[in-house]
């Protein structure tokens, strides 16, 4: 190891001066207070916001998406443990395991604009909590499929992505939209991970967001969403990968021209545009053809498009299956 030795007078360069020491110390210490108070001020503004969004849930169930299924030995499937979907968790903005409950937990998710851009009527910007009046909140019972082989039945509380779509009127030249999450590497240092090409980032084509099953989750469990599964609002596409389910959205940005996903861009052959979930096409270190529910470690036979063939198999009638389902 190399150390430097400082020269005699070398120290005494370094030596501050006491005038500009207690000028510096006092400067510290009220800025210390300042951003003391500024955080104490934020986190006193979403604990209230938090107060308004328990108050949203429970919301009233949609019915029509229960899911009946039963696992490899005939055991009739249930939702999943609340504690395991709350607490095994992929979000890699907060870390690569599965324990980023405590770190996703600092997030502050008040306030929180969103912002509508590209080529929609007319481009604006609204807080979640003005959005959520202004659409019809329901619950549904989904099954999530995750690329890795779990899965888990999770009831989501929110609305319709299709709502969304009634508000800011694509354009007929529109054909995707594009999901960010937030990118705020002062505060989240993943973000400063600079081999991820973050901001996370989403893409489905306008005809599968305008599809009845796509829905923005704003709670789960009928609580409001915590932090470490997407709060304030996130995709959920129950007939994809769950890596589509883009998690704190701050964006929908409509476009023409396809841009690449978050996991396109770092692994095109493994994580791609499509990914819809087919137990007929392995990933290439795994099979697909079966899941285990995170909860209970039972075995799933999977399904073409995750069991939600009735709802989307109409938005690929004419793709090759091995090569557009997956990829
Ligand atoms: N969204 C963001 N922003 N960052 C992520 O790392 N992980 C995805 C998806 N959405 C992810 C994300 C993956 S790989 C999965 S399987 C699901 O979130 C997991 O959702 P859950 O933690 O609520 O189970």
């Amino acid at each position: 190891m190399l150390l430097k030795k400082n020269k005699e007078w070398e120290i005494y360069k370094n030596i501050t001066p006491e005038r500009v020491f207690i000028n510096r110390r006092s400067v510290l210490k009220n800025l210390g207070f300042a951003a003391l108070s500024t955080n104490l001020l934020m986190r006193t503004a979403q604990a209230a916001q938090n107060l308004y969004r328990n108050n949203l849930y429970p919301v009233k169930e949609n019915k029509k998406y229960f899911i009946q299924e039963n696992d490899i030995k005939g055991g009739i499937r249930k939702l999943t443990d609340e504690y395991k979907v709350t607490n095994y968790n992929n979000y890699y903005e907060f870390g690569t395991t599965k324990n980023i409950k405590r770190r996703a937990s600092k997030l502050l998710t008040s306030p929180w604009t969103i912002s509508f851009t590209g080529m929609i009527d007319k481009e604006f910007e609204i807080d979640i909590d003005d959005l959520t009046k202004r659409v019809a909140l329901e619950e549904r019972i989904y099954k999530l499929r995750c690329v890795e082989a779990w899965s888990m039945v999770v009831p989501w509380s929110g609305f319709a992505l299709k709502e969304i779509l009634k508000i800011v009127q694509p354009q007929p030249k529109a054909k995707y939209l594009v999901m960010k999450t937030f990118f705020d590497p002062d505060n989240v240092s993943s973000q400063r991970q600079d081999w991820y090409p973050w901001p996370y980032t989403e893409v489905l084509t306008i005809e599968e967001a305008r599809n009845e099953l796509s829905f923005i989750a704003t709670g789960v469990y009928g609580k409001p969403l915590p932090n470490q599964n997407g709060s304030p609002l996130r995709l959920i596409v129950p007939w994809k990968y769950g890596f589509k389910s883009i998690k704190s959205i701050v964006s929908f940005d409509f476009v023409e021209e396809r841009p690449k996903t978050f996991w396109e861009a770092i692994q095109p052959k493994e994580y791609g545009f499509w990914a819809n979930v087919n137990p007929e096409v392995a990933h290439p270190r795994w099979s697909q053809a079966r899941d285990k529910d995170i909860g209970t470690n039972k075995m799933y036979d999977t399904k073409i498009y995750n069991g939600y063939e009735e709802w989307v198999s109409y938005l690929y009638k004419s793709m090759d299956a091995s090569d557009s389902l997956y990829r």
